[in-house]
């Protein structure tokens, strides 16, 4: 469906909430942007906008956990917002690019994902302003798909990283008791069930805040379009071993990742089918190694963590997300105790409006 509208808002509304799930990605990291494979879940946490038409051109923004304010016209986002308020102005610019006719409006902004964990606070925050503001002006919501490009939009363009679709489409179409398999060249998802019987999965917060958008990541990301470029293919997705010799260092071992990641991830899907959670264990410890040693996205403090948990016991942890930092995941099998601060991990639905608020 296109993004853009060009009718009026014959439903517009007073008042509209919307929730928008954080996400984990039990495995398949730095591959959605390499048209990779991941297999991402929503988390039961994640970001509520409730918003009011005001009748002004304005919109004004209040992010409850922080208590700090913003506002400014409709017409006028501005590019020099920064942190929280890149994504308000960026969804309100986008929203209104793709041809939805925004009504003014007092947002209210209030979380239950740690920001900078590497558990996509970003996503759900910019998900659950999208949902709330179009509902507010009554406009038909975008496909989803379409959707989770526009989110992401506001991401490069508003707030300075050019993450991939993993977390926007995690968000978007999580669902309850299982993760997702994405793959991120046709955007097919086909959702796997997460039965993980008595084991699992927590994170732990390393310690060390990450943010894409200063971190090692666009480089990561530039690194990976250079070494496409070099080997004369469309994305790293149609790598495979017997090219990467031709590659110079570092970009050889990025590509080494990426080939064996994917594999993971259907290696996993594999595993949870058979129920096997030792094996996806493994599987954990593999990316990890790999994210470590190849792609050299670990640092000391997510080191510490990973080790930590598996002193407690994990059968496999991992860096997750765009990594240098944040959270870390284990797989605790039945019978362990996760280390203290271990905060325990389940899948939960996808981004929805909030009628009865
Ligand atoms: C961040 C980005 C995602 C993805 C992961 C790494 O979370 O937002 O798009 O690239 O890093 O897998």
């Amino acid at each position: 469906m296109s993004e853009r509208r060009t009718s009026g808002s014959p439903g517009r509304r007073e008042r509209a909430a919307a929730f928008g799930p954080g996400r984990v990605n039990l495995i398949g990291e730095h591959t959605d942007y390499n048209e990779g494979l991941a297999l991402p879940f929503a988390i039961t946490e994640g970001v509520t906008v409730r918003a009011a038409a005001t009748g002004e051109p304005r919109i004004e923004a209040l992010a409850v956990d922080l208590g700090e304010e913003d506002a400014f016209d409709l017409a006028n986002p501005s590019r020099s917002a920064r942190g929280w308020r890149a994504f308000v102005h960026g969804s309100v610019a986008e929203l209104a690019s793709a041809g939805v006719e925004l009504t003014g409006a007092r947002i209210e902004i209030a979380g239950t994902v740690p920001q900078g964990a590497g558990l996509s606070s970003s996503a759900a925050l910019e998900v659950a302003l999208c949902l709330a503001l179009i509902a507010l002006s009554g406009a038909e919501p975008p496909e989803r798909r379409s959707l989770a490009r526009l989110c992401s939009r506001v991401e490069s363009q508003w707030v300075g990283a050019r993450t991939g679709l993993l977390d926007q489409l995690a968000s978007l179409f999580g669902e309850p008791d299982a993760a997702l398999r994405i793959d991120f060249r046709s955007l097919e998802i086909e959702p796997v069930p997460l039965g993980l019987g008595g084991w699992r999965l927590v994170t732990l917060d390393s310690g060390e805040r990450h943010a894409n958008a200063e971190s090692g990541y666009n480089e990561r990301r530039a690194e990976c379009a250079r070494a496409a470029e070099a080997l004369g293919i469309a994305s790293l997705r149609d790598a495979d071993l017997s090219m990467v010799s031709a590659l110079p260092s570092p970009l050889a071992e990025r590509v080494r990742h990426v080939i064996a990641e994917n594999e993971r991830v259907d290696l996993t899907v594999a595993a949870l089918r058979d129920g096997d959670l030792a094996e996806v264990g493994r599987l954990l410890d593999a990316s990890h190694a790999s994210l470590r040693d190849l792609y050299e996205v670990s640092t000391p403090a997510v080191e510490n963590a990973v080790a930590t948990l598996r002193q407690a016991g994990a059968a496999g942890a991992r860096v997750m997300g765009g990594g240098f930092g944040g959270h870390v995941l284990g797989l605790m099998p039945p019978g362990t105790a996760a280390p203290a601060g271990a905060h325990e991990v389940r899948s939960g639905p996808g981004a929805h409006l909030i009628e009865d608020f």
